[in-house]
């Protein structure tokens, strides 16, 4: 039977509040109202009143609050379709008649559960028979105890396409295919859709059997095969185990995803009962409510593969318009390799614990997927991370949580490459473009250093560009050389007329340690008689680099400290990039949290380096500009 909104409106309409009230209860007239003392509590003056343009009565005194059913509901205590029947009979209207088809649905879903708890009747039946030794000793090798393995009705589908079918013949053909138990190709006998698998029974949350899970006994395809949705079995709905998980989860305040259904019971079997999976797919908003109804923060135990990461960042998406005050998600990563199942039985429950310990919460999930999505070595990388970021809260429905996740996001933006950029900042007054003081010079803005940066990335080798910076610096404060000779000397020197000279300048300086008296003409000199006159007058103007010790007339003691500098990060550069290079690989074939952690590591390094070269140059800029023109 359905009651449609507008029948209750019109049978609310069509009786009198004060009327049915004034029955039981002595009401007196005042203004439009009517009142009286309250039946709801006990009092000698009325605070109680009726209002038959509204439809409602309320208390002052006991806030006591409804309409006409409510009143034959909470006063008279009549069920809530009595309470319709006698109203609608007062009024004269005509009850609705049973909806037929909702009768019919009814009649049929119940057979349809009659169906499903024979069919796993039977499975369990002949996993107990000789017909199931190979499935018993399945369950055997995975470790899957009795006591398991009939608290979640494990059976056996015997290797034939008619013994079911058989079996239950006395449900018929059509109800055996409705229930997806049979298949049915046109013009042929239906046959068993399960066979010669271990049958694990998917139950609603009510603990009905609604659909079959079956795994293949030995090797094949597919290795588990579902029911399909029928009128019991919608598998976007569904989460296996919930009927169990959530009264556990309740109680503890915690519920766990994990991707198969051998896992959610291999976790039950090891005692954490609180523990369901999603059949086959990829979590759907309906299974994302269903988690939230059991508890606010539930967990996603995924593989830490490719796929499984995946399905956990795509988890955390759909979840995001999903957010409520206190209500998120929480992530958990499993080893390389090992899923829940094969975690537990090799080193326990407490192994799985300690991952549970570790797991990161939603917004560290997407703070750290962003950061290592992109390279983050330019101004424009760096927008285009805080317009990824600033787009994903923007998909948070909820104002408040998405106001936090901005904010939050914002926080964590700045906090990163703020505190890159403050070692400059301690240095040198800092006037970011467009806030230059009045009257000050106008600077151009650093050149593009990350790019040519960029170029090296893949290589690991020497960032060319500011080789020759260092190697202008060297032939411009040649006592700098002697200070950095092991480390020059160590430098991997790409090859052509740059590696020569640089090779030349340090044996050139190696030769006059003794008397340590090496000036830059007197470098120069010596180099022309090497050949290499022209390359090192070339870099001695060096005007167009970008650099304190690159030219003449500045602070020398900030050009020194500058070189040195840049020698720390033409020497680091090559390592970070080839150990960036190096995780990125092993990433992209085995995706680890570890693996993952070093990644966004070595991006943190690879621009801090970017950063220190960036404030070099920023900081000759401010110089030039505040400080007296230079030839
Ligand atoms: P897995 O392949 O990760 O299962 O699939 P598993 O639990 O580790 O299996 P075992 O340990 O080898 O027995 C996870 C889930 O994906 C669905 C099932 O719901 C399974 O529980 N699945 C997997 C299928 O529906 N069909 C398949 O062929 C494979
Ligand atoms: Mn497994």
């Amino acid at each position: 039977m359905s009651l449609t909104p507008a029948f209750l409106d019109e049978l609310r309409a069509r009786t009198s509040l004060t009327a049915l009230v004034g029955r039981t209860v002595k009401l007196t007239r005042a203004g439009r109202e009517s009142k009286g003392c309250c039946p709801f509590h006990n009092e000698k003056t009325p605070s109680f009143y009726v209002n038959d343009d509204k439809g409602f009565y309320h208390c002052f005194g006991c806030s006591a609050h409804g309409d006409a059913i409510r009143w034959l509901t909470d006063h008279q205590g009549l069920p809530f379709m009595d309470a319709v029947k006698e109203l609608a009979a007062a009024a004269g209207m005509e009850m609705p008649a049973p909806d037929a088809r909702a009768a019919q649905r009814a009649e049929k879903a119940k057979s349809l559960h009659d169906v499903m708890q024979a069919a796993a009747d039977w499975f369990t039946q002949q996993l107990g028979g000789i017909d199931g030794a190979e499935a018993r000793a399945l369950l055997e090798r995975r470790g899957i105890n009795e006591a398991t393995r009939r608290t979640f009705g494990f059976g056996y589908a015997p290797d034939a396409r008619g013994k079911l079918r058989t079996a239950l013949r006395d449900f018929g053909d059509a109800m055996l295919v409705e229930a997806g138990l049979l298949i049915q190709v046109e013009g042929k006998e239906p046959y068993d859709r399960f066979r010669g698998r271990l049958m694990i029974p998917i139950r609603d949350p009510r603990g009905r059997v609604i659909a079959f899970g079956g795994r293949i006994i030995g090797e094949g395809e597919p290795k588990y095969l579902n029911s399909p949705d029928t009128p019991l079995f919608d598998k976007g709905r569904t989460l296996y185990n919930l009927d169990r998980a959530a009264p556990a989860a309740r109680k503890t305040e915690r519920l766990f995803v994990v991707e198969g259904y051998m896992d959610a019971i291999a976790l039950a079997q090891g005692g954490i009962g609180e523990t369901v999976a999603p059949l086959g797919t990829a979590l759907t908003e309906q299974q994302l409510e269903r988690l939230w109804r059991v508890v606010d923060v539930p967990m996603l135990c995924f593989d830490g593969d490719g796929a499984g990461q995946k399905a956990s960042i795509r988890a955390a998406h759909r979840a995001l318009p999903m957010l409520a005050p206190g209500r998120s998600l929480a992530f958990a990563t499993l080893p390389e390799g090992q899923d829940p199942d094969d975690l537990i039985r090799a080193k326990g429950a407490t192994a799985f614990e300690a991952l549970v310990r570790e797991a990161e919460p939603l917004v560290d999930r997407l703070w750290k997927h962003e950061l290592a999505a992109e390279p983050l070595d330019t101004p424009e990388q760096r927008a285009g991370l805080k317009k990824r970021l600033t787009d994903l809260a923007e998909t948070i429905a909820d104002p408040s949580v998405k106001a936090e996740y901005k904010a939050e996001f914002r926080n964590r933006f700045d906090e990163r490459f703020a505190r890159q950029r403050q070692p400059f900042q301690q240095r040198q007054p800092f006037y970011p473009m467009g806030q230059r003081k009045p009257g000050q010079k106008w600077a151009p803005p650093p050149p593009p250093v990350t790019d040519d940066a960029k170029k090296v990335h893949a290589a690991g080798n020497i960032d060319r560009v500011l080789a020759k910076a260092v190697l202008a610096g060297l032939i411009r404060h040649p006592a700098e050389i002697a200070r950095h000779m092991e480390v020059l000397g160590s430098l991997k020197m790409a090859d052509g007329a740059l590696g020569r000279l640089f090779e030349a300048v340090v044996d050139v300086a190696l030769e006059d340690r003794r008397d340590g008296a090496l000036d830059s003409g007197r470098l120069v000199t010596i180099l022309a008689r090497s050949g290499f006159e022209a390359v090192a007058h070339d870099l001695l103007r060096a005007d167009t680099m970008p650099y304190s010790f690159t030219r003449a007339g500045g602070d020398e003691q900030q050009a020194r400290a500058d070189l040195d500098e840049a020698i720390a990060v033409l020497v680091a550069r090559p390592e970070v990039d080839a150990a960036l290079a190096e995780a990125t690989s092993a990433m992209q074939s085995h995706f680890t949290a570890e693996a993952f952690e070093r990644q966004v590591a070595l991006v943190n390094e690879q621009r801090a380096l970017d950063e220190r070269l960036a404030n070099l140059v920023q900081a000759n800029e401010d110089a030039r500009a505040l400080g007296p023109e230079d030839d």
